[in-house]
């Protein structure tokens, strides 16, 4: 409802010139911090896919905070979509290009079997860079995206538009 998103505002907090000059970073930690938002906003993630996934991925690092509760609240399993370098098996990787330079995101290659349906979570669409680049990721490996989720959309940056599955934000500034 417009109250999860009304917490989601109220709590989320904003910090100037950081991580560089210029950037107004949206930080969500006080939003996982209190029970009753976090609870809100979990299920408020699964809410418009309940019944229509078997998996529920997580992009690190803040994105696993959120798909890790999505994913016991719904009864299903968790895979953390990982930055580079750090998953030991035979890995499925995924460029993005960044404003300098590029970053890439990995998974295991054998993670899904045939047509898992997953649902992907993260805090924040900011360029869409990110979540684009996990959805290409989980679509090689063999997963039906069923839709992403974020909790704070950034609007005005288009991410919206670069990510290629349906883009459920609980609360948009
Ligand atoms: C942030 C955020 C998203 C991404 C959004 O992660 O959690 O994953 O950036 O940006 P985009 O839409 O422009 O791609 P960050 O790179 O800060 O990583 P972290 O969670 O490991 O700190
Ligand atoms: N907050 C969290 N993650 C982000 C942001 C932000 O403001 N911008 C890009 N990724």
């Amino acid at each position: 409802p417009s109250n999860t998103r009304d917490l989601i505002l109220s709590s989320c907090a904003s910090v100037p010139d950081f991580p560089k000059p210029g950037v107004t970073f949206r930080d969500l930690t006080p939003v996982f911090a209190d029970p009753t938002a976090f609870a809100a906003v979990t299920s408020a993630l699964i809410e418009p896919f309940r019944g229509g996934f078997d998996r529920v991925a997580g992009i690190e690092a803040r994105g696993f905070i959120l798909a890790a509760a999505a994913a016991y609240a719904s009864g299903t399993g968790m895979t953390a979509v990982r930055k580079p370098g750090k998953l030991p098996r035979e890995v499925l990787s995924e460029s993005y290009v960044l404003e300098y330079g590029t970053a890439a995101v990995e998974i295991h290659r054998d993670e899904f079997p045939p047509g898992t349906r997953v649902l992907l979570l993260d805090d924040v669409l900011a360029t869409g860079g990110t979540l684009a680049a996990a959805v290409r990721l989980l679509e090689r490996a063999g997963a039906e995206v069923v839709g992403a989720g974020v909790v704070l959309e950034l609007a005005g940056l288009g991410g919206r538009a670069a990510v290629p599955a349906s883009v459920h934000a609980l609360a948009t500034i």
